[in-house]
């Protein structure tokens, strides 16, 4: 079955030689360099004779440009001689061979997406992310849902003047991580790796506040160069509660309305993911009120805790987000509650941390995991304080 722009050009291939025909009969014409030996044998090639010959030398010809041009445009499947080849002789190639890889690299790029890099593919797999929001995201239904309308409704617009801006709000351990990486693997085939898909960790990215306009001159650079490439870019903001408040002021025209008319061509879609433990005291109040009010925990919705959690975040002293004006101007488009996690759910993550090992477990190292968390308030012991934190390296402690 035909499937996508790839499948069109497969399809296209056998025109190939044509196309490079009417390219070779041009460069012996126009190339003013050529000797007038092979111009002159090129015009006095009688009939089909000649049209066969040149056929064959374009075949020939346009299979190497079919294994250079795979090469660009699809990397991770071009066999490494490909690769060195496309180094060493690529160059070589006839001035006007490599204008037609690039014509071709670029009209295939206009309706399939790839980058200098090839690898800017954007798969949008949104049955893939709801999935993965449904079985691999435990207790946090309201996030889950937030998380999937929200992007399939962005990604669906045809021309949004604005950027997508979600920060996501709670305690440790709680899936916002997991939730992001989610996002990327399904929105972009190479997931975090992508050239379009950027993570910035801000302890780890722009550690020390005496350098912070040199961040503000990487940062706006770096965001800039990810939207010439991509036509649909995400860029994630970890720890956002530290980010220097100047850091956050150069992100604002980024996210604010665009002007419909200075609207570039290239890159229209952005999403601004923001993470923070902001507000995760607040939800976990509200979340235990309502449980020992006798809610059930999947009943409480995001209208039950949106209001506190902004309210929270914006009266919060020890952080320069909530003071922020992409907060204050009510840039952020949601606010995403991450509920504290509770023993059946650190059961949950111990019983995935098993399968993608591929290891066998009993109920009882379930148990016997989850036990081995500290859980908060010390009345009610209900939430897992690391929430799932560290799963993952627990399971060592029950391996046969
Ligand atoms: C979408 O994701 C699902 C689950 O990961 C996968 O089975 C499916 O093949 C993906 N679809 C595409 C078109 O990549």
């Amino acid at each position: 079955m035909l499937r996508g722009p790839r499948g069109l050009f497969w399809l296209c291939f056998p025109l190939l030689p044509l196309l490079l025909a009417g390219a070779s009969g041009q460069l012996g014409a126009d190339r003013p360099g050529a000797g007038a030996e092979e111009a002159g044998s090129g015009r006095a090639w009688p009939g089909i004779q000649g049209l066969r010959e040149r056929l064959r030398e374009a075949t020939a010809l346009s299979r190497r440009y079919l294994s250079l041009f795979s090469c660009r445009v699809w990397p991770g499947e071009c066999k490494e001689d490909e690769a060195a080849s496309e180094q060493s002789q690529g160059w070589s190639l006839p001035l006007l061979g490599q204008q037609y890889l690039d014509i071709l690299t670029t009209w295939y790029c206009t309706f399939q997406d790839c980058c200098d890099h090839g690898d800017c593919r954007i798969s949008n797999n949104f049955s893939g992310l709801e999935a993965d929001l449904k079985e691999r995201l435990h207790g946090q239904h309201l996030a889950g849902e937030l998380v999937l309308k929200t992007v399939r409704g962005y990604l669906d617009l045809p021309r949004p003047d604005k950027a997508l801006v979600l920060s996501f709000h709670g305690w440790s351990g709680t899936g916002k991580n997991f939730v992001a990486r989610m996002l990327a693997e399904n929105l972009y085939r190479d997931g975090l790796s992508s050239d379009c898909v950027q993570v910035f960790i801000a302890t780890l990215h722009f550690p020390h506040p005496k350098y912070v306009d040199l961040y503000k001159e990487k940062l706006t650079d770096q965001i800039r160069k990810t939207q010439e490439y991509c036509r649909q870019t995400l860029f994630i903001f970890d720890e956002a509660e530290k980010l220097h408040p100047g850091l956050l002021e150069t992100l604002r025209p980024y996210l604010e309305h665009q002007d419909p008319k200075a609207h570039r061509a290239k890159s229209p879609r952005t999403i601004f993911l923001f993470l923070s433990n902001l507000g995760g005291k607040v939800i976990n109040e509200m979340v235990l009120n309502l449980l020992k009010a006798g809610w059930s925990r999947e009943k409480i919705t995001a209208e039950h805790l949106e209001p506190h959690l902004q309210n929270e975040i914006m009266e919060s002293t020890d952080s320069g987000f909530g003071h922020s004006s992409i907060v204050k101007e009510n840039l952020i488009d949601f606010f995403i509650p991450f509920l504290p996690l509770e023993y059946r759910h650190v059961r949950l993550c111990a019983r995935d941390a098993f399968l993608s090992e591929e290891l066998l477990y009993t109920e009882e190292a379930l148990d016997e995991i989850a036990k081995m968390m500290i859980y908060v308030p010390k009345e009610e012991q209900l939430f897992s304080s690391q929430g799932c934190k560290s799963i993952s390296q627990r399971i060592n402690y029950f391996l046969p």
